[in-house]
């Protein structure tokens, strides 16, 4: 543990989290059992806890630093717009340079059709503006019926209340009794098989086309504003769609005029190999929201990207709304806004959209290599710098998640984290996955293929699975 950290030993900061934090999206009963990882410093893609270990982050902080860790530029640019002013707001028809440079840059790597931004601070309000947004789009239009949104199962959108209502697990509504009457849900495209026969996966497509299309008209699409997801859905376990599938969700849209809203919170800014997901596909967004890899997660800051017809339709229509009642204190925050700028550069300057294609090819093969002959490992699939691995537990297993002692999933996170190594967790698809940072090196992502190997053969010898 770092000396400016030692006001408190090890064993007393994690006394004092348990008795004080509610901690975010964790298993209370796990962290009661195990405590938590009282993080102490990192450097490149290593953190360090509080008590000395050192482990390679095959996380990233959630996916979100994808320059790594311990990066001083950020923190000199944090400190130069500090000392420049900290903060003034953007609302009430205020701005500042950074915001204004920032939008400029963003939409520069956008799609044409693309022509304003709005900033907020986490993925899930980047999410909750773009629905707003989209609602005064329609009532624009004389259709304030028009605003059910369709999202698929086991997708991943935020947790506000409405990003809870649009993400796809039940968790994330059932306790909290979340209304859903304003979304349509349509199946994960989930495809994790490797046939070489192309049309058992177009067949596989053409029937989740089937379905969006029953729901389209069963619900009408005069009730729909559009259709929410992300390119690769990563809380998902990382699923990636089968081939074409995004291009024919859309043709289908277009027919029911109903618009498309990229979710590239955790996809953006270079993690699949590109610089946005989208780009995989033929698709063309009419809303791009973004967060994460914008600031490398160093600044809590997102963005709406929205097309120049919306913009054109509020914008014509200010008169009849008066204000545009939306945004919070931090928007376009100007520390944040230059945190991204420097990201921005820095993501430019060392070549990390192509690195993270590279080094996640060097990944996907590594761990098939190595694994694609182990019969608890079931798919392997990755883009760019996601890549999740299926681990075969049977239905009661499922059940007993929370039961360290009797799930094989589990128990691979906690032998990785031996093994020096943090991976993550997703139940829906059984599946461990990673979205290390985008710098990481070639030696790097073979000492990852490593450690996992280590952890999921570790976990598997220890569990009795008779
Ligand atoms: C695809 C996607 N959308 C939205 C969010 C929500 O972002 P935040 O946690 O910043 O609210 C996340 C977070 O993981 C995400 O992965």
């Amino acid at each position: 543990m770092r000396a400016s950290s030692m006001v408190y030993t090890s064993t007393q900061l994690k006394a004092l989290d348990i008795e004080s934090i509610l901690h975010p999206m964790s298993s209370i009963g796990l962290l009661n059992h195990f405590g938590p990882q009282v993080m102490t410093g990192g450097k490149g893609v290593f953190v360090e806890d509080s008590d000395g270990n050192q482990f390679l982050s095959a996380d990233a902080g959630l996916g979100a630093t994808t320059l790594g860790f311990g990066r001083q530029e950020l923190g000199e640019v944090m400190l130069e717009a500090c000392k420049n002013m900290g903060f003034y707001q953007t609302s009430v028809d205020s701005s500042n340079p950074t915001q204004i440079l920032l939008a400029q840059k963003l939409l520069n790597y956008m799609p044409d059709n693309i022509t304003k931004v709005f900033f907020a601070s986490s993925g899930s309000e980047a999410n909750e503006t773009a629905i707003k947004i989209l609602r005064l789009y329609n009532v624009g239009q004389g259709k304030p019926q028009k605003k059910q949104i369709i999202t698929q199962d086991f997708s991943y959108h935020g947790s506000t209340m409405f990003t809870s209502a649009l993400t796809g697990m039940e968790g994330f509504q059932n306790d909290f009794v979340i209304d859903r009457q304003d979304i349509i849900s349509v199946p994960c495209p989930v495809f994790f098989s490797e046939t070489s026969d192309a049309s058992i996966e177009e067949a596989f497509v053409n029937k989740l086309i089937e379905i969006l299309r029953y729901r389209i008209e069963e619900v009408g699409a005069d009730n729909i504003a559009a259709f929410m997801a992300e390119p690769v859905l990563g809380c998902a376990g990382i699923v990636i769609p089968p081939k074409g599938y995004y291009d024919k969700v859309q043709a289908l849209l277009k027919e029911y005029d109903i618009l498309f809203v990229c979710d590239e919170v955790l996809c953006g800014y270079g993690r699949t190999g590109k610089m946005f997901g989208y780009q995989h596909t033929q698709l063309q967004p009419d809303i791009i929201t973004s967060a994460k890899g914008l600031t490398s997660g160093y600044f809590p800051l997102s963005c709406v990207a929205i097309s120049q017809d919306i913009w054109q339709v509020l914008s014509v229509q200010h008169n009849n709304f008066g204000v545009f009642s939306h945004g919070f204190t931090s928007c376009g925050h100007p520390v944040g806004a230059a945190v991204a700028l420097k990201t921005l550069e820095i993501l430019e300057e060392e070549n990390l959209v192509e690195n993270a294609r590279l080094r996640g090819e060097q990944l996907l093969t590594g761990l098939k290599e190595e694994l694609n002959d182990n019969p608890y490992v079931g798919s392997i699939r990755g883009q760019g710098l996601m890549v999740g691995i299926e681990i075969k537990v049977d239905q009661q297993e499922i059940k007993d998640f929370n039961d360290f002692e009797k799930n094989l999933l589990s128990q691979t996170e906690r032998a990785c984290l031996d093994a020096g190594l943090l991976v993550r967790t997703a139940r829906l698809s059984n599946s461990n996955f990673m979205v290390p940072p985008l710098t990481i090196s070639s030696a790097e992502t073979e000492l990852l293929i490593s450690r996992y190997v280590k952890g999921v053969e570790t976990a598997i010898k220890n569990y009795d699975r008779i």
